[in-house]
């Protein structure tokens, strides 16, 4: 079917607003409704995919990379299984050594691309002759069940964010965090390593988030747009974020490179002291997430380092007053929610940033200079 902007001026903007909906789509599909025996979630893999495992390999590029480093936040802190993200580009040149019970997957929303099916390809060429076992344990997360990736892996979890166009990947990426929170709480429900009232908190929390997007998206729309007036001519951006947002830091600075064409980089913002820092003036504005949890005092006073030395702060936060009001000199409110939940909230303000310094700096939005929807080339 005709994919249509809907009244929106860009389909990058639409998709923007879709993501509610992907959330709540994704709820559906994923999470039972009612109580079950062995575990809430079904994603539709067989039970011995998830026995036994040691250890997980996610390969990936762009922006489903960073949707991979927060699954493996996921997969480390609530199932407890040791995960490593490769840029596949890397990845197939530089296998990490494996076991029979190493998961191995490939995250690409389009299923088309080169390096990641490179990757993938070389992996499942590496398990042939091997235990069965050590065969089946590839898994595929993509938006196009039907592509490529579909035919190369035995596995595969279905992003359901609906066709995107926009280049530059919105709703795909909160679809494919989806996919690892239903994938890691399923792993961390067979495995018992949170207890079903955990459990049943964070699904009941993910529960919230469409309607928590959904609150805080016209005021973001509002602020971005007027922060997009001050910063059109702006050269470099930092974006500084720690933990579980520190992905969302480099998915904020990716999105401003991809469409606004300004230099952008994201950090953890524990190690801004060991060389960026050296950036900072008047001149360049550092984007903070502080998100009340296990690191927010950190971000808080990296920071503070950041403002000691002129840069302009703008706090992506639930919080509006004490220190987060003093240090911040723009503030982008999210919706208080669990830490752990927080980057689905995060990410919406940084892609309306990106969005809407681009359309005042009057570049094409949704088909940026030297960029491809999918990369099907090395
Ligand atoms: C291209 C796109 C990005 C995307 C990346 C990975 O570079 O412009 O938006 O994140 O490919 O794409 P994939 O389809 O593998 O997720």
């Amino acid at each position: 079917a005709m994919v249509e902007k809907q009244g929106f001026k860009h389909f990058m903007l639409k998709e923007i607003h879709e993501q509610p909906g992907v959330v709540r789509a994704s709820l559906e599909a994923y999470f039972n409704p009612g109580e079950s025996t062995e575990s809430p979630i079904n994603l539709g893999l067989p039970a011995d995919l998830y026995t036994d495992l040691e250890q997980i390999q996610i390969v990936a590029c762009g922006t489903s990379w960073h949707a991979a480093l927060i699954g493996k936040y996921l997969l480390e802190q609530l199932a407890g299984i040791s995960t490593q993200v490769h840029y596949a580009s890397e990845y197939r040149y530089a296998p990490s050594p494996v076991t029979a019970n190493t998961l191995i997957i490939g995250v690409t929303q389009s299923g088309e691309t080169a390096d990641t099916l490179a990757a993938l390809t070389m992996e499942k060429e590496r398990r042939q002759g091997k235990e069965a076992k050590y065969q089946a344990r590839l898994l595929g997360i993509t938006n196009r069940p039907e592509s490529s990736l579909g035919h190369l892996v035995p596995h595969i979890i279905s992003t359901l964010a609906g066709i995107e166009i926009g280049v530059a990947a919105t709703k795909t990426f909160t679809a494919q965090l989806m996919a690892f929170y239903a994938l890691a709480l399923d792993l961390a429900a067979r495995r018992q390593t949170v207890s079903k009232d955990i459990l049943e908190k964070i699904i009941n929390g993910l529960r919230q988030i469409p309607k928590e997007i959904e609150a805080t998206l016209e005021t973001q729309e509002r602020l971005t747009e007027q922060l997009a007036h001050e910063f059109a001519e702006t050269q470099d951006f930092i974006f500084v974020g720690r933990g579980i947002n520190f992905p969302i830091a480099l998915e904020g600075a990716l999105k401003l490179k991809e469409i606004s064409y300004i230099h952008a980089e994201g950090y953890p913002a524990g190690e801004m002291k060991h060389g960026p820092i050296a950036l900072l003036d008047a001149k360049v504005p550092v984007v903070a997430i502080a998100i009340p949890g296990s690191v927010y005092e950190k971000v808080i006073s990296n920071a503070q380092e950041a403002k000691a030395r002129d840069s302009r702060l703008i706090g992506v936060t639930p919080v509006n007053d004490g220190e987060a009001a003093e240090i911040f000199n723009d503030l982008l409110p999210v919706s208080h929610v669990e830490e752990l939940l927080s980057p689905i909230l995060t990410v919406v303000p940084l892609q309306l940033l990106a969005y809407h310094i681009a359309a005042r700096r009057g570049l094409d939005v949704d088909q940026p200079r030297n960029l491809a929807k999918s990369v099907t080339v090395e």
